[in-house]
């Protein structure tokens, strides 16, 4: 029998009990349990994942209350080609997102939630997007059949009995509905990574929900993450006037002992974990941590725009984070209370993954659950494997990270991994240069080793995957925002670039705890202290503006790296063309900063 919502659901938020009711009547699970995010529940939930053999208790010395998943190696990542944005017209997708029509993709994916929880429990995960006594808290309810995702759904997001009651009973919500997709016969035994091969991620903009099929895996299941605080958000932002961004954000205090936030968008795997925690190695500037993935900001009463983290906690990459790199997020996940999954276990019970330590353990179990060795020809950790860590837990998190009003955005940079042509750092004229540097903003694949050039992708704005609607009104969207505002109140706009290379195919600049040199430069620009020279491509550090001092760092390397070269933008000319013409329709506005580049450049 399929279980009911009953009686004892602890809402009377009618559209909320229906649809419980509805999904429970379509996917048939054995109960259903309404989640309340206590300590008890953790508790329960944990308990009962070690018992059945699906999650592994790490030692209590190295990681407490922690705990390991592996993941079926077909699940380890984002299924981007099994993503949808369901928008009424294909129109409304655009030319860089997959597109079906809302009423045939739900045909398709009732026919795979029918029966899809028999023999599970669905979970009903209220949680609430940013600080529950925001304004306008932006509320949603995942329905799941995986206590996995319950249990990262309480590090990611303010999940539980508070954000149930702040929606009383009639509070619009996100409705989010995840089904790994792996029902129970009767007596049938679980397996400790249940997903299915057909995968759909779908989004519904219009009316705002998220259908999600067949993964267990974080982009794909967690939906208060991308699907939601991204996709769904940015077509709410669009409608509403702010902006959804897949940014970091953090707060730089200068020596002076004046504050500035900073907000950064590169794409995944390009540093924002890092940037966001950084530790300066220039004397009396601190940064304080307020995200590291996404940032909301709307305009304040003031004018300016204030940004605000929707998260609660971090979706790390774990291979490359260690003590040399990011000393703050080791400390963060040695707090505890974390899930780790796809890493490698050490025989004490603790996690590894690569370049975590200097040097690499005698014997390990890899990802695979197989034992590993450092002659093994296969990494331990798979690179996608991801730590998930209660932001509260970080040693430098913001005094603001809970202020539902946000905090007031000085300065805004986007970056991507260029191992030419693009400088160090390049302040932008204004806001529709800055938006420019921001549509064009890319990203190379390294070189092969026979040399081969790295091919550049375009990712605007890093949100490539994370655009909910077309990107030619995402654009226009972001020219509206400075054409609404007084410019002099708007964030300045930077593109930074640590990852330029010499010949020899070497990083020129040192980046992590260095790039807080960057990041003074940009605050001494936004005070009007540093000298900058203009070029095509914005404007770059005079000689000697860029504090240097303390670090060793060969002078001509220096300067190739914060270097503006023409011809290399001339080459760069016929690829924002390309990319322009894939767009299709590009806001004039932003056509038009193309056309100064080409007339600047000749
Ligand atoms: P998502 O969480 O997937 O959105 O990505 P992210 O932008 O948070 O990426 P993350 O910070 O995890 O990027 C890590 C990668 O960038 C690793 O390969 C780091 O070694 C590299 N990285 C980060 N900062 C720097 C830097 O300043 N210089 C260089 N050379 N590499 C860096
Ligand atoms: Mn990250
Ligand atoms: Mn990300």
């Amino acid at each position: 029998m399929t279980a009911t919502v009953g009686q004892n659901a602890p809402t009377t938020h009618a559209d909320l009990l229906a649809w419980v009711e509805e999904v429970a009547a379509l996917t048939k699970p054995d109960a259903i349990r309404w989640c309340d995010g206590s300590d008890a529940e953790w508790k329960e939930f944990t308990d009962h994942l070690v018992d059945r053999g699906i999650a592994t208790r790490l030692n209590e010395e190295a990681k407490p209350n922690s705990f390991y998943f592996r993941s079926d190696p077909s699940d380890v990542a984002r299924v981007e080609d099994q993503t949808f944005i369901c928008s009424e017209t294909e129109a409304g997708a655009g030319p860089t997102n997959n597109w079906a029509a809302p009423a045939e993709m739900k045909q398709t994916m009732s026919e795979l939630y029918d029966g899809c929880m028999k023999g599970r429990t669905m979970f009903v995960v209220p949680f609430c997007m940013g600080p529950i006594d925001a304004d306008d808290p932006k509320f949603g309810v995942e329905l799941t059949d995986s206590e996995y995702v319950v249990i990262s759904m309480k590090i990611m997001t303010r999940m539980g009995a508070d954000a149930l009651k702040a929606m009383g009973d009639d509070k619009p919500f996100v409705k989010c509905i995840h089904s790994v997709g792996y029902p129970l016969a009767d007596g049938q035994d679980d397996v400790a990574w249940p997903c299915n091969d057909t995968k759909y991620i779908s989004h519904f903009p219009e009316t705002r929900e998220i259908w999600s099929y067949g993964s267990g895996y974080g982009g794909n299941a967690l939906l208060g993450k991308k699907c939601y605080a991204l996709r769904i958000a940015s077509a709410m932002a669009h409608d509403e006037g702010w902006l959804a961004e897949h940014m970091l954000i953090l707060e730089l205090t200068s020596p002076e002992g004046k504050k500035y936030v900073v907000c950064a968008a590169f794409p995944s795997a390009c540093g924002k974990t890092n940037l966001a925690m950084l530790e300066p190695t220039i004397p009396g500037w601190t940064v304080k941590t307020l995200g590291d993935d996404i940032a909301w900001m709307r305009f304040g009463e003031d004018g300016r725009l204030y940004a605000v983290n929707p998260e609660n906690g971090f979706f790390g990459v774990a291979p490359g984070t260690g003590y040399h790199t990011n000393p703050n997020a080791m400390r963060t996940i040695e707090a505890g209370n974390s899930i780790f999954t796809n890493v490698a276990l050490t025989p004490y019970g603790d996690v590894w993954w690569e370049e975590m330590t200097d040097f690499e353990p005698d014997s390990l179990t890899d990802w695979h659950g197989k034992p590993w060795t450092p002659e093994a020809e296969v990494k331990a950790a798979h690179p996608n494997s991801r730590f998930t860590t209660p932001i509260s837990q970080c040693p430098i998190l913001s005094d603001d990270f809970n202020n539902p009003k946000g905090v007031p955005v000085d300065a805004i940079l986007f970056g991507g991994r260029r191992a030419s042509t693009v400088p160090l750092v390049a302040q932008s004229r204004d806001w529709n240069h800055g938006t420019f540097m921001g549509a064009t903003c890319s990203s190379e694949t390294t070189a092969a080793a026979t040399g081969a050039v790295g091919v550049v992708r375009r990712d605007p704005m890093a949100m490539l995957p994370f655009i909910g609607y077309n990107a030619n009104d995402y654009l226009q969207h972001w020219v509206n925002i400075g054409e609404n505002a007084e410019a002099d109140k708007l964030p300045k706009i930077f593109f930074v670039n640590w990852f330029r290379k010499s010949q020899e195919g070497k990083f020129l600049w040192p980046g992590f705890g260095e790039n807080s040199r960057v990041l003074e430069w940009i605050v001494r620009r936004l005070e009007g202290d540093a000298e900058a020279i203009d070029t095509p491509a914005g404007a770059i550090p005079a000689e000697g503006s860029l504090n240097v001092e303390g670090l060793s760092l060969d002078p001509a390397k220096l300067a190739e790296a914060t270097k503006f070269d023409a011809e290399e933008w001339k080459k760069e000319l016929p690829l924002i063309e390309e990319w322009f013409e894939k767009l299709g329709n590009v806001p004039d506005a932003i056509k038009a900063e193309l056309d100064k580049l080409k007339q600047n450049l000749a």
